[in-house]
């Protein structure tokens, strides 16, 4: 046990209001489990509704575990009403879960940044007519995905100018803001970030060539190969540019950075996850493990990352 911990009670706040809840409460449950075999002190907390107030009061937790993912809980809401009862929390603070919750905002700033992510447009809802010119310049196939969503949810990709206004319809049913990018031809590749440092390059064989919600959460044919068999230059330009986005959206204590690899060799940030699954198979647990950091290290460093932030 970390003597900083050990008189700690850790409150384990998972589930939540997002589509993603599921995989939260799986994600809590390993973290939870590890906690409580290492013999610390440990609660869960199910959020649910408004009434997760009450349920951290009843709680009355020393240090927050946040093991949410999606809307209310990786995009500063939750983080904010923490902040605001003067809970020590895992992970990123309010601004940079919203900067990265948001794909727009987020490729804006890597935009300014200079770093590379796929070619794009915003979409609002008035401009769903004419959304065919507005994203000529990027040419076909397309993705298009909903701002604020994770896990593939509302997502399409469009191969023929004909499929664009329905894909696009369905983005909007989930968000009120689309975004419209071009598809990189190529691999998948993310790297995780714990205590500011990047973690081996991940590459992620799906067997459909896309990671969406079947691959990642029920495919057994999705494959997760650790360390990526890239060239060492690659795997370490891919380290660097996670650690750029990591700075640039405001990231503490621990990300991911989803990556597409083209043909040519040019890497395009997809999106940054402050709060990544953190299952037993989970991708950022698989990485710390290559790097000789069990499951039980990295929960123990992200709680001791919530406490020096709040002292500090
Ligand atoms: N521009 C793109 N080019 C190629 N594949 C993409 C692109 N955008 C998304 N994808 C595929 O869809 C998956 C999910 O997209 P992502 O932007 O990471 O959203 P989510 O928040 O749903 O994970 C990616 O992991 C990748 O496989
Ligand atoms: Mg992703």
């Amino acid at each position: 046990m970390i003597d900083v911990l050990k008189d700690k009670r850790i409150g384990v706040i998972m589930g939540g209001l997002s589509a993603e809840k599921e995989v939260s409460m799986t994600s809590g449950g390993a973290v939870e489990n590890a906690l409580r075999d290492a013999g610390y002190d440990v609660l869960a907390i199910v959020f649910d509704g408004p009434s997760v107030i009450d349920a951290i009061k009843a709680a009355a937790p020393d240090v927050v575990f946040l093991a949410l993912h999606g809307r209310y809980g990786e995009d500063g809401t939750i983080q904010g009403l923490l902040d605001i009862m003067g809970l020590p929390y895992t992970g990123t603070g309010v601004m940079g879960s919203a900067l990265a919750m948001d794909k727009s905002v987020t490729k804006m700033l890597l935009r300014h940044e200079g770093i590379p992510t796929a070619e794009f447009v915003t979409l609002a809802p008035s401009d769903a007519d004419d959304a065919t010119s507005l994203v000529e310049a990027i040419g076909y196939p397309l993705v298009v995905k909903p701002a604020t969503l994770g896990s593939t949810i509302g997502m399409s990709f469009v191969y023929k100018k004909e499929d664009l206004s329905a894909a696009i319809r369905l983005a909007f049913e989930h968000d009120r803001e689309v975004l419209v990018e071009r598809f990189i031809e190529g691999r998948e590749l993310t790297v995780g970030i714990l205590n500011g440092a990047p973690l081996p390059v991940v590459e992620i064989v799906a067997p459909g060539g896309v990671y969406d919600y079947e691959a990642k959460y029920k495919s057994h044919d999705t494959k997760y190969i650790c360390p990526a068999e890239i060239d060492m230059e690659v795997a370490a330009r891919l380290q660097s540019m996670a650690f750029d986005v990591f700075r640039v959206l405001k990231g503490y204590s621990m990300s991911r950075v989803d990556f597409r690899l083209d043909t040519e060799g040019n890497a395009y940030v997809l999106e940054m996850n402050t709060i990544p699954g953190l299952t037993g198979t989970s991708l950022l647990p698989k990485a710390a493990k290559a790097a000789g950091v069990e499951f039980v290290e990295l929960v123990e460093t992200m709680l001791i990352g919530a406490l020096n932030r709040h002292e500090g």
